[in-house]
C-alpha cells in the first residue's frame, strides 16, 4: 500500500480511431438468423464498425497520434510504445514496431501484449510499472483490433458482438499516488473462447496441404458471461481493498465494453449506480483490447473526467483474464 505521494504515469492525452464503415444490426439480419430487437435486447449493441481499408496497425497509429497531439509529445519524446492486440495485421514484425515507424517515434522500444479483452488493462499496468522503475517516463499504451477478420460471419452467437477499432493513452511519469492493480489469469478457462490458431500453413513440411486450417473465433457466451459477472465485481472490490479505497471514492467505472447485461451486473452486484458506469458499445460492439481506450477517450474529450475524479478500469475476457486497475484523472494542466 503506497498512499505517498510517488512517481507514477499520468494520463495526459487520448485517442481513438475506428473504421468508417458501420455494420447495424439489421444488416446482420439479412446474412444470418438474428434480429435487430434480439442482439440490443441480449447484448445492447445497436452497431459496430468494421474494417475495410484500414488496418490494426492504421487504428493504433491513428489513435496514438491524437494521444500524442493532446499531450504534447513530440513522437521523439516516446520512449516505449506498448500494443495490445489479438488481431494483429501480422505475427511480426509487431504492430507496436510498425506504430513506431508511421509516427516517427523514433527512440521508442516497442512489443505486443495479447492478453484478448485484457489487454490495453495489462499494457497499462505493465506501463506503469515500467515508469515507477524509473526506466522510462513517456509511454503510449494502445489497444487496437480488426476482429471483424476472425469472426465465424456464419456464427450467430459470435458475431453479433464484435466491433474494430483502436484507442490509445499517453502516458507521462509525474508525482502522484501509485495505485495497485490487481490481475488474474485462468488457463484452464481457455476454452470458453478461443481465436484461430496465428500460424496457418499454406503447405506443411510433408507437402500435405489438407492440413491448412480455417478457424474463428469460437465462444461459449453462457460461460464467458457467467464468469464475467462473478469475476468482475470481485476484482473490483480487491483493487479497491488492495489500496484502501471504497466504491464511493469512485467516480467512473470504465469496463470492458462486452455487453450491457454484465455492466448493469456488475453494477448491481456492487450496489452502485448504473449513471457511474459509462457505456459506449451500443455504437462499436466489443472492440476487445480496443473498447476501454476508446471509452476512455470519448469521455475525456467530452469533458465528462474531471480534475482528481477517480477511475477504476476493469477488463476481461479470453484466457481467461481479468483485472482492475484505478488511476487519478489530471485534466488541467494538459498541454493544449
Ligand atoms: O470480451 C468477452 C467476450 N465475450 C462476451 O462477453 C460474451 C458473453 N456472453 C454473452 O454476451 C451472451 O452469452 C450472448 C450475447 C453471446 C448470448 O446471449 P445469451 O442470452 O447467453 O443467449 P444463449 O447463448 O443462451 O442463447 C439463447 C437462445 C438460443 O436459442 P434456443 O436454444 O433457446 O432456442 C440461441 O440459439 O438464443 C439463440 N441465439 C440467438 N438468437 C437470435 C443465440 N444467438 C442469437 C442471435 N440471434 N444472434
Amino acid at each position: 500500500m503506497n498512499k505517498e505521494q510517488t512517481i507514477t504515469g499520468i494520463i495526459r492525452g487520448t485517442g481513438a480511431c475506428v473504421p468508417k464503415r458501420v455494420l447495424d444490426n439489421n444488416e446482420i439480419a439479412g446474412f444470418v438468423d438474428t434480429s435487430d430487437e434480439w442482439i440490443q435486447e441480449r447484448t445492447g449493441v445497436k452497431r459496430r464498425r468494421i474494417v475495410e481499408s484500414e488496418t490494426t496497425v492504421s487504428m493504433a497509429s491513428e489513435a496514438g497520434r491524437q494521444a500524442l497531439e493532446e499531450a504534447g509529445v513530440l513522437p521523439e519524446e516516446v520512449e516505449m510504445i506498448l500494443v495490445a492486440t489479438g488481431s494483429a495485421d501480422r505475427v511480426f514484425p509487431c504492430t507496436a514496431c510498425q506504430v513506431q515507424e508511421a509516427l516517427g517515434a523514433v527512440g521508442a522500444v516497442g512489443f505486443d501484449l495479447n492478453a484478448a479483452c485484457s489487454g490495453f488493462l495489462f499494457a497499462y499496468n505493465t506501463a506503469q510499472a515500467y515508469i515507477s522503475a524509473g526506466i522510462y517516463r513517456t509511454i503510449l499504451v494502445i489497444g487496437s483490433e480488426s476482429l471483424s477478420r476472425l469472426v465465424d460471419w456464419t456464427d450467430r452467437g459470435t458475431c453479433i458482438l464484435f466491433g474494430d477499432g483502436a484507442g490509445a493513452v499517453l502516458l507521462r511519469a509525474e508525482q502522484g499516488r501509485n495505485y495497485r492493480p490487481a490481475a488474474h489469469s485462468d488457463g484452464k478457462g481457455g476454452p470458453a473462447l478461443t481465436g484461430p490458431g496465428a500460424v496457418t500453413r499454406i503447405r506443411s513440411i510433408d507437402g500435405d496441404s489438407s492440413k491448412t486450417k480455417t478457424e474463428y473465433i469460437t465462444m461459449n457466451g453462457k460461460d464467458v458471461f457467467q464468469f464475467a459477472v462473478r469475476k468482475v465485481p470481485q476484482v473490483i472490490q480487491e483493487v479497491l481493498d488492495e489500496n484502501e479505497l471504497s466504491a464511493e471514492d469512485i467516480d467512473w467505472f470504465v469496463l470492458h465494453q462486452a455487453n450491457a447485461r454484465i455492466v448493469d451486473s456488475v453494477a448491481r452486484r456492487l450496489r452502485l449506480d448504473i449513471e457511474k458506469f459509462p457505456m459506449n458499445l451500443q455504437e462499436y460492439g466489443n472492440t476487445s483490447s480496443a473498447s476501454i481506450p476508446i471509452l476512455l477517450n470519448e469521455l475525456n474529450r467530452k469533458g465528462v473526467l474531471r480534475e482528481g475524479q477517480k477511475l477504476v478500469l476493469a477488463g476481461f475476457g479470453a484466457g481467461l483474464s481479468w483485472g482492475a486497475s484505478i488511476l487519478e484523472w489530471k485534466s488541467g494542466s494538459k498541454t493544449k
